[in-house]
């Protein structure tokens, strides 16, 4: 038997401050009509809480609707921190859980480690100077294994990384009162105003259509210039799943940017078909709007 449907059970569900059983939602929902437009209106709530698309609020609503205990708010707070998409494709691969021996490598990869570095440790504190930068956005971040290192004539160093509990790690270990971190999705969410967004080793990651998504939102950001991972001698860019990988050269098709303004060639050895791997400078105003489809 399904409760029926009551202004007086109307009223109980509004209710603010009420914890609304998510198995109670369960029933009323199979039950009433009204219940649905409710749990509608609960979901589109959701959405704007979380930032989240109409299609995954949808699933939310499935899940939530077969999820037991909790109040209906926590359970969406809950599966909320759990559901960035890019958070569940790069987690188990660059989170906390990677490497056996944190003390051995880094977690953001075998490029990522303070060897790899070296030529870009030496060379990125030059170009900040010269660039005159005082907010300085490093996005994403990673692990920081090999920028810990690197003294940086800033104001203000921001990391940042889709991955929460890499974030919450490296607050612990590393903000001070020039370093702070934030947790954000870079092709869903913007960034705060910086002179240079520093963006190594990601759009390798992306597909055409997030980079497209990345490009977007940092030309709305006011940020000033990008420094990113680029290969220009690569002769065409495919496109791939995000969470895959392959090299990319962005003055080329479907990106078209024009030549880079500065490079600091990244001096990699480890294989000769990548050896122009480099981070290549742009200001972002000049950044072209690019159909990630047109190939
Ligand atoms: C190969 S690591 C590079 C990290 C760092 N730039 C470095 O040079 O060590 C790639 C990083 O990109 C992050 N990432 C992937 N997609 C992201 C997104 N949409 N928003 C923010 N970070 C993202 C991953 O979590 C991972 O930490």
């Amino acid at each position: 038997m399904y409760p029926v449907w009551t202004p007086a059970l109307a009223a109980r569900l509004h209710a603010p401050g009420t914890a609304t059983r998510v198995p109670r939602m369960n029933s009323v929902l199979s039950g009433a009509k009204r219940a649905r437009s409710f749990l509608r209106d609960r979901r589109n709530q959701l959405r704007g809480e979380l930032k989240v698309s109409y299609g995954k609020a949808q699933r939310l609503g499935r899940i939530i609707r077969s999820s037991s205990g909790g109040s209906l708010s926590e359970t969406l707070a809950a599966i909320g921190r759990k559901t960035s998409r890019h958070e569940d494709i790069f987690a188990p691969r660059y989170g906390l859980r990677t490497l056996d021996d944190p003390d051995e490598g880094s977690l953001s990869g075998p490029g990522s480690t303070v060897e790899r570095t070296e030529a870009i440790r030496e060379t990125l504190p030059k170009l900040l100077k010269e660039l005159d930068c005082q907010v300085f956005i490093d996005a994403p971040c990673g692990d920081l294994k090999w920028m810990q290192h690197v003294e940086l004539p800033v104001e203000r160093y921001i990391g940042v990384d889709v991955i929460g509990e890499l974030i919450e790690s490296n607050q612990k270990q590393f903000a001070n009162e020039q370093r702070s971190f934030l947790h954000l999705d870079l092709v869903q969410q913007a960034l705060p105003k910086a002179d240079l967004v520093l963006n190594r080793d990601m759009l390798i990651h992306l597909s055409f259509e997030d980079i497209a998504k990345f490009v977007a939102l940092l030309k709305q950001s006011g940020c000033r210039y990008l420094l990113t991972s680029h290969f220009p001698d690569q002769t065409d860019n495919s496109d791939i799943r995000t969470g895959d990988w392959r090299p990319v050269n962005l003055e080329i098709a479907p990106f078209h940017f024009p030549a880079p303004s500065q490079i600091l060639d990244e001096r990699y050895t480890q294989n000769k078909q990548h050896s122009d791997k480099c981070l290549a400078l742009w200001e972002i105003a000049k950044l072209p709007d690019f159909d990630p489809t047109a190939t």
